[in-house]
């Protein structure tokens, strides 16, 4: 890292802590009360998922391993952390707090997620953030929906000190990259390419903000293919990998497409989508409605089917007619942060509310306006997926489709070029091509 958070937490306590102040006017509470929340138990097993925190909680905290731990907070009062230490010999304990943001908070350690509940303050009107589950019995989740639209429309708006550890989940994310593509290049099956990502990233799964794909030749059209071959297949002809990494609770999302040495064809027409992809991106900016942007995308995607002689018609009636969304079926991107989808995509205000998405574009997972502070994906792709492709040869546009041109094709997948980037005052702050470029 080369930022010095310290002084960027303190202007992002100061921001959380403005929010919350609002959030509870709204709602008519006194208090936030926010469960880091705890492990999810397996069914008939004394066994737990791996733990993932309320990102409420971490968004306060760079804490993103303190199950049943809280964070209390009223309006003029310093925040308070009750962290959770267990007296256990059986696990790692987590380590007293440390850190910049400690001198910020009020802490006290407790033994027991239970001591940690017994601890909070039961009186005036709390809104309690976290999951409706019976791990924190005792106190009832209630998430005001009007504290929660608050919060959630602001989360939107990165701060200073968020955007610093986006870039270094970015950083993270494309150093694995890196280590994935040459274990393509030296002939690795889709699990050691897998391993190859790991350990460059030193993350295990349960870190990573979403589950890896990680497709060779075909694999690359199934768009969440989360099956990880073992064995090398016979030829590697292309490779798609989309996968992130955390960083203090932050993710970034990635995706990068490859052609194999001598796969010319496909190759341009990975480079036909990058220039593609580059322009998407390049039009993150303040005032951008990003529905249109999804619009455009497909414009462009069916510019690229048409200069690579894969359909004939014009962009207008290939978009139109639904072509372009046989090759390209899923949003343009979403916004990022906290989650991998983050909140508030679709909300129309602070107070809530919906935007709708555009007619014919069901999975488009943002239709709000830019604005600076926002950290949105841009994720155009090109596949060719069987199921699809044979829907289109229904379609009275299939005459205009070289099927000689698709067939030959088919064998690549497809195609998803992804990065992360920031929506500023002025030019785009692209964090995945920045971390790449210092590589
Ligand atoms: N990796 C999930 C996505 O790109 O949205
Ligand atoms: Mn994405
Ligand atoms: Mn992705």
């Amino acid at each position: 890292m080369t930022e010095n958070l310290a002084p960027l937490y303190t202007q992002h306590l100061a921001a959380l802590r403005e929010r919350a102040d609002k959030a509870l006017a709204a709602g008519g509470f006194d208090r936030l009360l926010i469960a880091a929340g705890r492990p999810l138990n397996k069914f008939l097993d004394d066994q737990d998922f791996p733990f993932v925190s309320n990102p409420h909680f971490r968004h306060w905290l760079p804490l993103t391993d303190a199950p049943g731990s809280w964070i209390v907070y009223a309006p003029g009062a310093r925040p308070r952390l009750v962290f959770v230490q267990p007296r256990d010999y059986w696990h790692v304990v987590p380590a007293a707090p440390s850190g910049d943001w400690v001198e910020h908070f009020d802490i006290q350690v407790v033994r027991s997620a239970a001591d940690a509940i017994a601890a909070l303050p039961k009186d005036g009107r709390n809104a309690v953030i976290g999951p409706a589950c019976p791990s924190i019995e005792g106190v009832e989740a209630n998430n005001p929906q009007p504290v929660m639209d608050y919060l959630h429309w602001h989360r939107s708006y990165k701060t200073a000190y968020e955007l610093a550890l986006m870039r270094e989940a970015n950083r993270i994310g494309t150093r694995a990259h890196r280590a994935a593509e040459a274990a393509f290049r030296s002939g690795e099956s889709e699990f050691g390419i897998h391993m190859a990502y790991l350990a460059a990233a030193r993350q295990i799964d349960a870190e990573l903000p979403y589950a890896s794909i990680v497709g060779l030749n075909e694999h690359g059209a199934v768009l969440h293919y989360s099956h990880f071959d073992r064995q090398p297949p016979t030829a590697h002809r292309s490779f798609l990998i989309d996968a992130g990494a955390s960083h203090a609770g932050y993710a970034s999302d990635i995706t990068r497409s490859y052609a194999a040495t001598g796969a010319d064809e496909f190759q341009a027409l990975i480079e036909s989508m990058d220039g593609a992809q580059r322009e998407l991106a390049s039009k993150v900016r303040a005032g951008q409605s990003y529905p249109e942007l999804h619009i455009h995308a497909h414009h462009l995607v069916a510019g690229v089917l048409r200069e690579h002689g894969i359909i004939r018609m014009g962009a207008e009636a290939a978009v139109a007619g639904g072509v372009t969304s046989a090759f390209f079926p899923h949003g343009l991107g979403h916004p990022i942060g906290l989650a991998v989808h983050d909140v508030a995509g679709f909300q129309e205000s602070e107070r809530g509310g919906s935007i709708p998405r555009p007619e014919g574009h069901p999975y488009l997972r943002m239709t709000r306006v830019l604005e600076p502070g926002m950290v949105v994906t841009i994720e155009p792709g090109l596949y060719f997926v069987d199921m699809l492709l044979e829907e289109l040869r229904a379609n009275p546009a299939a005459k205009d489709v070289d099927w000689a041109r698709v067939d030959a094709l088919r064998p690549y997948g497809g195609i998803r070029i992804e990065d992360d980037v920031v929506c500023t005052e002025g030019e785009p702050e692209n964090l995945t091509r920045d971390a790449f470029a210092i590589l």
